[in-house]
């Protein structure tokens, strides 16, 4: 029962060869400004998960922190950034994870979810599920529960969801390369 969004397509920009060669990359600043637009996949997020009982939302730096504050607030829920190391100011977690090449780490604050809380994580894009793995490991640690996972786009050739099949994923708008 996601809402269907594919009409926002048409305000999503392609741009190929960004951030290189060979990727093509979808760039949703230009759905952002449409305020229709913007307010449409807010909506459909809203709708998914009001009456969930959702506590926290999570966003991941960076572009997590666009859409999940705008959710949080629709849905009385308060929001928990989860940074890129060395940004948050008080005692933290960190987890690492394995990119294409390398690897990298994201951080939240050791008192940002209380036990048992219900906690949603958003980000802009799904592509191989690293970023999002590495989140729900966080999650878990601090002894949250992971209701739901929330995407404006899934890359959905890329599978990423079959990395955490135990969760609901709702994800906007799908591309199939
Ligand atoms: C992009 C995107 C997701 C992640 C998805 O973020 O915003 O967070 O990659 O990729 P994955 O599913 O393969 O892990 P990026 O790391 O480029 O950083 P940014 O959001 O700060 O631009
Ligand atoms: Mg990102």
């Amino acid at each position: 029962k996601v809402i269907n969004c594919e009409p926002l397509k048409s305000l999503i920009r392609s741009v190929p060869d960004f951030p290189k060669s060979g990727i093509l990359f979808y760039d949703i600043t230009t759905l952002l400004k449409d305020k229709a637009g913007f307010a449409e996949l807010i909506d459909a997020f809203a709708q998914y998960y009001i009456g969930k009982q959702i506590d926290l939302v999570l966003g991941i730096e960076a572009r997590g922190f666009i859409f999940g504050p705008a959710l949080a607030y629709r849905l009385n829920a308060g929001f928990v950034p989860v940074r890129k190391p060395g940004k948050l100011p008080a005692e933290t977690i960190t987890v690492k994870y394995d990119l294409e090449y390398g690897s990298d780490s994201l951080q939240i604050h050791k008192d940002a979810i209380a036990p048992g809380q219900r906690v949603i994580i958003v980000d802009d894009l799904l592509a191989t599920g690293g970023t999002m793995q590495a989140t729900i490991d966080l999650v878990k640690q601090m002894g949250g529960e992971v209701a739901g996972i929330a995407v404006a786009i899934e890359l959905d050739f890329l599978k990423g969801r079959n990395r955490f099949p135990e969760y609901d994923v709702c994800s906007l708008l799908h591309y199939d390369d």
